[in-house]
């Protein structure tokens, strides 16, 4: 793509064509960067945090925005020794030297610990050898200060300190996890420190700015494995079964990113091209499903050196599958750590949405490993920089490692729209969000810095093209490797290879919260037909369709690319008024083309019909589909687009083929019938349309047996529409026999012959189990996820469906395996029962909030010390499926009653959510009454 210099645009000021100017630099952009990758299937985030610490005194603000560690003493190596024996005992010894350069003269030392007991401090500079006269530990703010009797002077000095600490279970700092071996169950230790747990594995200044080399070495168990960052340079065998293994130093590099591992792993290793090596570790007799992530990381890393024009920075890569893991992966530079899940699968029978969901969390954390930790956000404020820019980046490096699986659709489908969704609520927030406390940050690890971060770095990318994009990401990289930067230190980048402003209209997407709508209006038709008089205008997008108050005259705006299309127009416009007009041609227009940017378009209804047509004739490609119909479900939710001519634009897509907008049509048909399942009225009309008419052909043409020779594509669509009936028509006899077949044949085969596709395990179980007349197949399926030898992605299909068992009880029982004990999941699975309930039906959805009000000190208990964003996924799921005024309330009441530190404006979104999705209740309830939707819902029918 070009970007338009002299090119005149055809519509009228005030919209500015991009030209070759600097614009000036706009003061106030403190911010920075930061990064970890989370999500489970439906794609969430998860992260971890203290729930019940009492909030500490403030100290005294200083001059910065945030509370960072006194800046006159930095670090700038850690020499590190720990002593560990997992699997006999949960308690670890270290000793650290710390190298410190005193920049300003001091009497105090202050840095990071939390959990560690110090049991020596020494300071040694030059020839003296001080000890602290004071050490006060403030647990609240996990800050240790030495306070020594004479002041230091400036220059070099070194900290030693011996210490003790503890592994907990609670996935984070370093923190211990069960699995079985060969001899029985074995434990394993390991590290997980993004955003700020470094500190419970040593006393260090924990903050993303401050760099420093590591130097670890570790003694254990002979017969264990230990791995971290950098490969080993020695090792020896020590008395009594002991080993010292010594790792070369890091580069240097923000505390967050070091990692270790402990335990009895199986390896399988592959070179890149230009010799760099790739392990994968497993636990024990796993390592054969390692097969697939290894050889997309082997792609990647050499994809990676080439796009960004900088080598891979470490002499190797290992890759660590974790029996428990609260995120989905953490980056760590040079040992990067996955949930089991999302790195692992057999190859022959995984599901294709798996196998995608592997290969983007794989080159999602690769690309980490130059943006993010060759180049690092400054304070965490700027993670979206981190993350949002791994978010663009996983998914163009998927695109080229497997074209055909059309990548950037699904990414509109999943993570653009996650953007929308999110950042349409009032109490969403800006990407660039202030950060005062870096406690705080857990809660930001949220789809507004993954996937609308994503989204505007796509955007950068449309409006620059892909070179100048590349060009400035490589100036990037080579201008600030090893350092710490903030987002305008990368629009300098992409402004200066491009000559193009970029700063007004980055703030615009970045410091603002929400994104906009674009209205636009038909005014005048010329006689001659075809071409006409747009006026165009921008409006603040919220989801319930409330309109943005006037505070004080002030409106948002934003810069908006309009990207209008087809016909290869290179006028790359950017609107930046409230209002413009537009000259239209013949034939139909859409802006937002390809739906590069994140925002919304909403056309009056003639230009609908011309759309629509336009759809019916086949001349709109997938992407924009997908976008039109996305769009006009928000509109619909709004109260913006009548009911009737949402299903009227789903009709047009009767007979679709594409995928990926199977899968935004399975968005707009999920809404709908958990709509019409709560509004009982008129639910038999919709499901019978649509379940009898339109998913019932969709099906026969895919067809419930795969060919040999069909594509991934069309494997994914047929999970895809059978998840559908599933929910349409779970009692369709048909379905119903040919479901139980399938599902005895798998259950009774043997020797772990998997005779039922992955894709289709979760669909084919709540088949059964809405169709089963005993307990039986319950209590199969219980059993069966609790054997230790079967894949983690078949045990989360189970905990999913279980969900759809009918009777109260056993759904009950569902929801209480989240509560651990003896036949619970683990802790990082502790999200996938309750969603089976929550989402299986009204039923479920009230029965789930029932329980967590009931079980909540349990809940509370078993996710203390664990990553807070854990605990707010679990809310969402059972406080946020009932769309009901009267709930939200009571929602909002409990947890003014019950409040839970660090997840304040989770909360907040979950009401907000619940309120916007009751009023849309309603409106159904009472659109989709009356005869004129009956002769409408014909149009689905064959
Ligand atoms: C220590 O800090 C001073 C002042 O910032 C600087 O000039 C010096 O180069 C630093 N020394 C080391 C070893 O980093
Ligand atoms: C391999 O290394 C050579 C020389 O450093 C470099 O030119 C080339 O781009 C590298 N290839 C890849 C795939 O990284
Ligand atoms: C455009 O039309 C919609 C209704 O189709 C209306 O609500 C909106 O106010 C119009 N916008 C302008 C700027 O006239
Ligand atoms: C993958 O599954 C197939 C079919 O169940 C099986 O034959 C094969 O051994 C499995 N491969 C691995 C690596 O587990
Ligand atoms: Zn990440």
């Amino acid at each position: 793509m070009r970007f338009a210099t002299r090119s005149r645009p055809r519509a009228a000021p005030p919209a500015r064509p991009l030209r070759r100017a600097r614009e000036q630099r706009r003061a106030g952009y403190g911010v920075l960067l930061l990064c970890f990758l989370f999500a489970w299937p439906p794609a969430t985030v998860v992260d971890e945090v203290e729930l019940d610490s009492l909030e500490p005194e403030l100290p005294v603000a200083g001059p910065s925005s945030h509370e960072t560690l006194p800046e006159e003493v930095v670090p700038l190596r850690y020499d590190l020794q720990l002593t560990l024996d997992p699997e006999r005992s949960t308690t670890f010894e270290g000793h650290v030297s710390i190298h410190l350069n005193i920049t300003r003269e001091t009497s105090s030392i202050m840095f990071n610990a939390r959990n560690l007991v110090l049991e020596s401090i020494v300071l040694f500079q030059a020839i003296e050898q001080l000890q602290p006269a004071e050490v006060l530990k403030d647990a609240g703010w996990e800050r240790v200060t030495l306070h020594f009797r004479e002041a230091l002077s400036p220059g070099n000095a070194v900290l030693q300190i011996s210490y003790a600490g503890e592994m907990g279970k609670d996935m984070a700092g370093l923190y211990t996890s069960r699995y079985k071996s060969r001899r029985g169950w074995k434990t394993l230790a390991l590290t997980q420190f993004e955003a700020i747990d470094a500190r419970r594995m040593l006393p260090c200044w924990d903050e993303p700015s401050r760099k420093a080399v590591f130097a670890l070495s570790v003694v254990v168990p002979a017969e264990l494995m230990a791995v971290s960052n950098m490969p080993a340079a020695s090792e020896t065998t020590l008395e009594r079964g002991k080993r010292r293994i010594t790792f070369l130093d890091t580069p240097r590099m923000s505390s967050y990113l070091l990692a270790l591992a402990v335990g009895r792993f199986d390896t399988i290793q592959a070179q890149t091209v230009n010799g760099t090596l790739i392990r994968v570790l497993t636990m024990p007799g796993q390592a054969a499903q390692g097969t697939f992530a290894l050889s997309v990381a082997a792609r990647a890393l050499s994809y990676y050196e080439e796009y960004f024009g900088v080598p891979f920075p470490l002499p190797k890569l290992d890759m660590l599958a974790a029996p428990d893991f609260a995120a989905g992966a953490m980056e760590n530079w040079g040992l990067v750590i996955y949930r089991e899940v999302d790195l692992l699968c057999n190859e022959t029978t995984v599901g294709v949405a798996r196998k995608v969901r592997i290969a983007t969390v794989v080159t999602h954390e690769l690309s980490h490993m130059w943006f993010g930790n060759l180049v690092t956000m400054e304070w965490w404020d700027q993670l979206w920089l981190n993350e949002g820019f791994a978010n663009w980046m996983q998914t163009q490096a998927v695109d080229v490692l497997f074209p055909e699986w059309h990548i950037w659709e699904q990414y509109v489908v999943e993570e653009q729209s996650r953007a929308l969704q999110l950042d349409a609520l009032r109490s969403s927030h800006p990407v660039e969000v202030p950060i005062r406390r870096a406690k705080e940050v857990d809660e930001v690890f949220d789809a507004i810095s993954y996937c609308k971060g994503g989204s505007v770095v796509r955007m950068v990318n449309g409006v620059l093209g892909k070179e100048l994009f590349r060009k400035g990401l490589g100036l990037y990289m080579r201008r600030f490797a090893y350092r710490n930067t903030d987002s305008t230190d990368l629009w300098s980048c992409w402004e200066e290879v491009s000559g193009m402003p970029l700063m007004a209209m980055m703030s615009s997407w970045t410091k603002q919260q929400g994104f906009p709508v674009l209205m636009v209006n038909e005014t005048k038709t010329s006689r001659t037909g075809g071409s006409s008089r747009l006026l165009l205008s921008q409006r603040w997008f919220l989801a319930d369709g409330s309109e943005e108050p006037e505070e004080g005259n002030h409106k948002k705006l934003w810069q908006i690319p309009l990207l209008p299309g087809p016909g290869g127009t290179d006028d790359h416009l950017i609107m930046e008024s409230p209002e413009m007009r537009w000259e239209k041609k013949d034939g139909f227009l859409k802006f937002n083309f390809g739906q590069v940017a994140p925002y919304r378009v909403l056309y009056d209804s003639s230009l609908y019909g011309s759309l629509s047509q336009a759809l019916r004739n086949g001349q709109v490609n997938a992407l924009d589909r997908i976008g039109l119909l996305l769009d006009a479900l928000a509109f619909a939710k709004q109260g913006k687009l009548p009911m009737a001519q949402l299903l009227g634009l789903v009709s047009a897509y009767k007979g679709e083929k594409s995928t990926h907008v199977w899968q935004a049509l399975s968005e707009v048909l999920s809404t709908l019938h958990r709509m019409a399942s709560f509004a009982e009225s008129s639910f038999s009309a919709l499901t019978d349309a649509v379940g009898n008419g339109m998913l019932r052909d969709a099906l026969q043409e895919v067809g419930i047996a795969a060919s040999a020779k069909e594509t991934d594509l069309t494997r994914h669509k047929r999970a895809l529409i059978l998840r559908l009936m599933a929910m349409y028509l779970p009692k369709d006899k048909a379905l119903a026999e040919e479901a139980k077949l399938r599902f005895e044949r798998w259950l009774n085969a043997q020797d772990l012959q998997d005779t039922l596709p992955d894709d289709l395990k979760t669909s084919i179980f709540k088949i059964v189990l809405t169709n089963a007349e005993t307990d039986a197949p319950y209590n199969a399926l219980r059993r069966y996820a609790r054997r230790t030898d079967i894949p983690q992605a078949v045990r989360l299909s189970i905990y999913t469906a279980l969900g759809s068992a009918k009777r109260k009880d056993l759904r009950m029982k569902t929801l209480d395996m989240a509560t651990g004990g003896r036949s619970g999941v683990r802790l990082q699975d502790i999200m996938y029962p309750v969603q089976g309930v929550s989402q299986a039906d009204p039923d479920g959805a009230q029965l789930a909030w029932r329980w967590f009000i009931q079980r909540r000190r349990s809940i509370m208990a078993r996710l203390k010390g664990a990553n807070v964003r854990l605990l707010g996924v679990v809310i969402q799921l059972a406080a946020g499926a009932v769309p009901d005024k009267a709930h939200a309330n009571a929602v909002e009441a409990f947890f003014q009653q019950h409040p839970v530190p660090g997840l304040e404006r989770s909360i907040a979104q979950v009401v907000e959510n619940v309120r916007t999705d009751a009023k849309f209740m309603m409106r159904f309830e009472d659109e989709m009454q009356g005869e004129e939707m009956k002769e409408l819902l014909k149009g689905f029918e064959l």
